[in-house]
């Protein structure tokens, strides 16, 4: 299986990352970007990957288009599909805006950078060209990377909020909490370990429980400990609402 990315930011390092500690041999995968060579060669140099310039997709099995939104569509026109899997990971593009341009179907993913240590959360959307194989081959792809749910229309703006951007309103809330322990004495990488470590063993937790956030927040929070204290804290600053409007406002596709 021949892979191309098309792009070479963020997203298409984190895919890289993920399918080569997967298995993914690095020979089998092609990135590419327009302007920033520099960057391209250190990928490669980094992961074992190879480089084009000039790439023609009928050359690869599968591609991912992992550009900035408003290239994806010019970038389909430009090129000559055979029966390529085409996958866009950009947001705000659907199934239909490339299959309006390639018969031989597209599917849309929307996955986060935790695909770089194999525990991503990506939704698929498939669009109505798409074949069976094609559908299992892009979902297998994403599995070895992490969890997939599939998405439509309707869903895929709140995937995208819940998943594609919320690891930044993670980050965001851990770099509310680390002053307190480097203030305490802690060195900020120290801080930041304790936090991180704090919040995937509760996300270990969640997976692993199907009783309501409110029942398990009672196991932590005895009434007037310093938990409870602390919640009543963020009740009284209206994080539930904060979180509500962020993933609202992410999710928004009129902006
Ligand atoms: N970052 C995330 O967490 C995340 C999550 C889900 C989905 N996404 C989606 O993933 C896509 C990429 O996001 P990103 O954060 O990785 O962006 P990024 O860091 O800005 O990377 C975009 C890459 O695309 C390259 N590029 C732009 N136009 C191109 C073209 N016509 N042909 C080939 N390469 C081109 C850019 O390089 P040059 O400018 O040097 O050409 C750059 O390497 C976006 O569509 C975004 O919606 C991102």
């Amino acid at each position: 299986m021949k892979i191309l990315m098309v792009g070479a930011g963020s997203m298409s390092e984190s895919l890289v990352k993920g399918w080569i500690d997967s298995g993914i041999s690095p020979q089998t995968i092609t990135m590419t970007n327009r302007t920033d060579r520099t960057r391209l060669f250190a990928l490669a140099e980094q992961y074992g990957v190879r480089t084009t310039a000039e790439e023609q997709v009928e050359q690869f099995d599968v591609v991912v288009l992992a550009m900035q939104p408003d290239g994806v569509l010019d970038y389909i026109q430009q090129q000559t599909w055979t029966d390529q899997l085409v996958v866009s990971v950009a947001a705000h593009i659907t199934p239909a805006d490339i299959e309006a341009h390639v018969s031989c179907g597209a599917v849309c993913a929307m996955p986060n950078t935790p695909v770089a240590f194999r525990t991503g959360m990506t939704g698929l959307w498939f669009g109505d060209l798409i074949s069976d194989q094609k559908r299992q081959q892009a979902t297998a792809l994403f599995e070895r990377v992490g969890q997939t749910v599939e998405t439509n229309a309707t869903t895929m703006p709140y995937l995208m909020a819940a998943a594609g951007c919320s690891p930044a309103f993670f980050y965001e809330i851990v770099g509310a909490m680390t002053p307190v322990l480097t203030k305490a004495g802690f060195d900020a990488s120290s801080a930041r370990q304790i936090i991180a470590q704090a919040m995937k063993g509760s996300a270990e937790l969640l997976l692993h429980e199907e009783r309501p956030t409110a029942e398990l927040i009672d196991d932590v929070a005895a009434p007037n400990g310093p938990t409870d204290r602390g919640v009543r804290v963020l009740r009284e600053h209206h994080l539930a609402q904060a979180m509500y409007a962020a993933l609202m406002e992410s999710a928004r596709e009129d902006h």
